[in-house]
């Protein structure tokens, strides 16, 4: 793959950095010997000025108009469509997705984009009645000031442009640390902010690892925190957080996601979309199914079309248009959905199709992974069912009744994504009222979420506060404002305004 590799720079107060000596590589997950780029290793004291800059930078935006902010969306907007392909070539080279899914990941990113600038010039607010007439009274929003954004390498493009979008065009500034795995993507993003013409500090970028994220988590300046990425992480950024009293975090942190199969499902569309729900990016979304419940009398028939489906998926180099899926991230990656294949085994999986490392000369330089598929019955302690895998790993789980499936489906710690395949309406609703997750789907994948409608889930899953559209009410502050018209005070509630 011939893309140039990327000099990589921290961004602050409006300043690319002078090269720093520790360095990092992002290096290719579909051949561990080519070089994405080289990053400098962020440390807390740059992560610190940072956020000096943003909180600098934030008076001066958040008192700029609402319209003037949207539009440097519109020129981002722009500028994102020119470099589409560019972009997706780049993401592909250093996260192993497809290039078509790339693609539609950097679309994914650009919708959001539009919506934030489409958004400009709607209503921020509202207005209600009051007790008193001469009253008026509105409900604003005020931005909240500097947001650290942690951001995860399978998104390398949207996940970011949904939460720094909704938080610069609210008037907050941001302090932006993308993944170490997929750094070249984050540089990418501050570049186009910078050429559509974002103001110095309003967008700051430090490369690194764990480290930087924890320097801004403890930052009293940070105002928001949004992070996606694991349960563990997670929990830390909202333990360190409750020390700041007026602090929001909006955690996004996985899910044993899951395609529910009823008996009167129509079975090609089920097939199709449990393969796309387990497979599409690996099985690397948040959002992926790591189990197909599917209903006993169908069960036998539905494995059979299943396997065979997968068996024909082509796993290999990301950038050729045969490929299904490419390779997982990392060898860490490599090995935890090895040891899930095994685990399942133990626990008395019954294997359908057999995955593991692919090391041929194609594939011996990448994290290749084979599609994994077992079934199992479902038990309360049984591990590779319960824990999250994010890997090309998932379980084909028989139950009786749906309302067996319900208790199954919400059997696990995490409540992110569902989808529901039936022709019943009685079935979608009650699958609807008493399952939890976030995001749920009917006659369709679990995945494939669009940005205009809020992104998050339950439990271990999320904290409620949802990203892409739903990010608002995370990033902004609402306030009362209360006019009186008259010339004398009318107080509500029957109150007196004699003062003898
Ligand atoms: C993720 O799962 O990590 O809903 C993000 C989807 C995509 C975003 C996924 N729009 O599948």
């Amino acid at each position: 793959m011939s893309i140039s590799p990327i000099a990589g720079r921290h961004f602050v107060a409006g300043q690319w950095l002078p090269a720093s000596k520790e360095t990092f590589a992002s290096r290719s997950p579909a051949n561990h010997n080519e070089v994405v780029g080289t990053f400098p290793l962020g440390t807390p004291n740059v992560a610190h000025d940072a956020v000096a800059a943003a909180k600098a930078a934030f008076p001066g935006w958040r008192r700029t108009s609402r319209i003037h902010r949207g539009e440097c969306f519109d020129r981002l907007a722009r500028f994102i469509d020119r470099d589409t392909d560019n972009l997706a070539k780049l993401m592909a080279h250093e996260c192993g997705k497809t290039l078509a899914e790339c693609r539609a990941e950097v679309i994914e990113g650009l919708h959001m984009v539009q919506y934030v600038f489409g958004t400009a010039r709607m209503p921020t607010g509202v207005i209600v009645a009051s007790e008193i007439a001469e009253k008026d009274a509105f409900v604003r929003r005020k931005p909240k000031g500097v947001v650290a954004v942690i951001t995860p390498w399978n998104f390398p493009f949207a996940v970011p442009l949904w939460m720094l979008a909704p938080s610069l065009l609210e008037g907050n500034t941001a302090v932006f640390k993308p993944s170490e795995d997929t750094p070249s993507v984050g540089q990418r993003i501050v570049e186009l902010f910078v050429e559509a013409g974002f103001p110095s500090g309003t967008i700051n970028l430090v490369h690194g690892d764990g480290s930087i994220g924890e320097a801004l988590v403890r930052n009293p300046d940070v105002s928001v925190v949004l992070f996606t990425g694991s349960y563990d992480v997670g929990r830390r950024i909202q333990q360190i957080s409750a020390d700041f009293f007026d602090r929001s975090v909006a955690a996004e942190m996985g899910s044993k996601s899951a395609v529910i199969v009823c008996e009167d499902a129509n079975l090609d569309l089920a097939v199709n979309a449990a393969v796309i729900s387990a497979f599409k990016t690996s099985g690397q979304r948040c959002v992926s199914a790591g189990r197909i419940l599917v209903a006993e009398k169908i069960v036998d028939e539905f494995a059979k079309r299943y396997a065979a489906s997968v068996r024909r998926l082509r796993v290999g180099d990301p950038m050729d248009a045969q490929s299904f899926t490419g390779p997982v991230i990392n060898e860490g990656a490599c090995e935890k959905v090895l040891s899930y294949n095994a685990l399942a085994k133990q626990e008395g999986g019954e294997v359908l199709v057999e995955g593991g490392r692919l090391s041929d000369a194609s594939h011996k330089n990448g994290y290749y992974v084979s599609p994994f598929v077992y079934r199992m019955e479902h038990g309360s302690k049984v591990r590779s069912i319960r824990e999250e895998v994010f890997g090309p790993h998932v379980a084909l789980i028989p139950f009786k009744t749906n309302e067996d499936a319900v208790r199954i489906y919400n059997d696990t710690d995490y409540g992110l994504s569902m989808a529901v395949i039936t022709e019943s309406f009685r079935n979608m609703r009650l699958f609807r009222e008493e399952c939890e997750f976030g995001m749920g789907y009917v006659n369709l994948p679990c995945i494939g979420a669009e940005v205009h409608l809020p992104f998050g889930g339950v439990k271990k899953s999320g904290n409620g506060h949802p990203s892409a559209a739903g990010l608002v009410d995370v990033v902004t502050h609402k306030m009362a404002w209360t006019v009186n018209h008259g010339t004398e005070i009318k107080m509500a509630q029957g109150l007196s305004a004699d003062v003898g």
